[in-house]
């Protein structure tokens, strides 16, 4: 898969890049997003849901209470945050696996580093940096 590297610099730009990002997605995609806290993962499936068709794209928030959101786009969006994860087990609980492998599905997952084997092969990652305040540098691979 072809590399690409960008830098945004705003919300705003992080989102745009996330709407275009959403045009060539292929049902089945997982995307994982690796960065330190505050880089920008969220506000980029933000931009991904609203390019997918969600009508209110002010609901995508990590989850902090639960692994996972859904969706509904044109075709369903898994949202998962493994930040607060404390064993494989509870990504398992949940049918994680189930969800990652849906063919139908696009599925984003936080913090991915930290589900370790629950990875399907053929993820793609996405990895943000902070530049400073205002600037993002995301690479896509
Ligand atoms: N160029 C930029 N792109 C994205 N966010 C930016 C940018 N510049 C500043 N920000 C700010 O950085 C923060 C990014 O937050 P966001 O929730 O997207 O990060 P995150 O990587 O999901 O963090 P977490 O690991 O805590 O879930 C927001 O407060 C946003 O306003
Ligand atoms: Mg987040």
């Amino acid at each position: 898969m072809k590399k690409k590297v960008v830098s945004t610099s705003s919300p705003q730009e992080t989102i745009e890049f996330g709407k275009r990002f959403a045009a060539g997605l292929k049902p089945g995609t997982v995307l994982c997003l690796e960065g330190q806290l505050g880089s920008g993962k969220t506000t980029f499936i933000k931009g991904l849901a609203e390019g997918l068709g969600l009508k209110h794209p002010s609901q995508v928030k990590s989850p902090t209470f639960v692994l996972m959101h859904i969706y509904e786009t044109k075709m369903p969006l898994y949202h998962f945050d493994c930040y607060r994860l404390n064993s494989l087990e509870e990504l398992e609980n949940i049918g994680f696996q189930d969800f990652v492998n849906d063919p139908h599905a696009i599925s984003c997952v936080e913090w991915a580093e930290k589900a370790g084997d629950l990875i399907p092969e053929g993820a793609r990652h996405i990895r943000f940096e902070i530049l400073s305040a205002t600037r993002r540098r995301i690479a896509v691979s």
